[in-house]
């Protein structure tokens, strides 16, 4: 642990990069059908900017949309969160959206940002502490998705509320959304919250417009793995010869993001061989949109019950206050 800051910044490291990423690159696009690369290979330097261009698009409306709902209900939310609650962000980014609560928090005993971002999760601290001079911060640098004991804030708090914004659950299959609450829920007692935005059912074409937008920042994002793998793993892809594609699948109520090869190709990861037939996938990521009851079962089977919830006018996007009942 690492104090920054005077003593109002407590760093925990878990050192969450230390496996071979490289490997698990490798085993997704080798195997499988479909083949599959991770979505967080979205997220280097570049991905990071072209996801912050993404979520400026005229087209991409979750976002925008997520932010004015938390600002219109702050003072519902902070209600919600009740006085001296822990907050705890899960993928904490830049935390601009956390602000928004923070400022309408009452007393709040601590701000637990974790993210896997070292660089970025340390300069967000240090811009918060200087805007926040009475908030104790906690930030761990870890994969939210492996087991992690909280760090304990000085003051106790009177709960411990979860910040899961972004719609980042939609990007679960709902089995994984599933097991991913009740994972988060063991770091909660009974009565304790969670805060988590997601983006609902709507029609598809407006789906499909905000996942490929005319500018193509979001074809150059998706097809920014294919050059991160170039950079990074010894792979030779021509990206002329890949493909984005976002297609909504009604049935299983997902936008799905793949990578389509566009000719019959061998392309080479370090000393290993793929071969691509024309018209073959990648699938990148898939993003679920809820309907309200359908999100609320879900939650409802790991332990979560649905305290209140808050759309914007039109219906778009919802962000639900959860409460953990054991
Ligand atoms: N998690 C974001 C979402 O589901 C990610 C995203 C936005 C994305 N646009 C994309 C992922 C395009 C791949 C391709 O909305």
């Amino acid at each position: 642990m690492t104090t920054l800051a005077g003593e109002r910044i407590r760093f925990t490291d878990l050192s969450p990069e230390s496996g071979d990423t490289r490997e698990e690159f490798l085993r997704g696009l080798r195997g499988g059908a479909p083949r599959r690369i991770a979505p967080k290979f979205f997220y280097d330097g570049r991905g990071s900017r072209l996801f912050d261009r993404i979520c400026e698009l005229d087209e991409y409306y979750p976002t925008r949309t997520e932010i004015s709902i938390l600002r219109e209900n702050a003072g519902a939310l902070a209600a919600a969160c009740g006085p001296r609650c822990l907050l705890v962000e899960l993928g904490s980014g830049s935390s601009l959206k956390t602000r928004l609560l923070l400022e309408a928090l009452e007393d709040p005993a601590g701000y637990v940002p974790i993210d896997v971002s070292r660089p970025h999760l340390l300069a967000a601290c240090e811009r918060l502490a200087a805007e926040y001079p009475q908030l104790e911060i906690l930030p761990v640098c870890a994969d939210y998705a492996q087991p992690i004991a909280l760090p304990r804030p000085l003051r106790r708090p009177r709960r411990t509320v979860l910040f899961f914004p972004g719609s980042t659950i939609g990007n679960f299959e709902p089995a994984g959304a599933e097991s991913f609450l009740r994972h988060v829920a063991g770091w909660c007692r009974v009565g304790d919250r969670m805060i988590v935005g997601v983006d609902l059912a709507k029609e598809p074409r407006m789906l499909e417009a905000a996942y490929n937008d005319r500018e193509g920042v979001t074809a150059e994002f998706n097809l920014n793995v294919l050059r991160r793998a170039n950079a990074e793993f010894g792979a030779n892809f021509d990206l002329r010869r890949f493909e984005h594609e976002a297609i909504y699948d009604a049935a299983e109520g997902r936008i799905e993001m793949r990578l389509v090869s566009t000719a019959d190709q061998e392309v080479r990861l370090g000393s290993e061989r793929l071969h691509f037939r024309r018209g073959e996938r990648i699938l990148t990521e898939y993003s679920y949109k809820y309907r309200p009851e359908a999100f609320a079962t879900l939650a409802g089977r790991a332990g979560w019950s649905v305290l209140s919830e808050w759309t914007d006018p039109r219906g778009w996007f919802g962000v639900f206050a959860l409460e953990f009942r054991g």
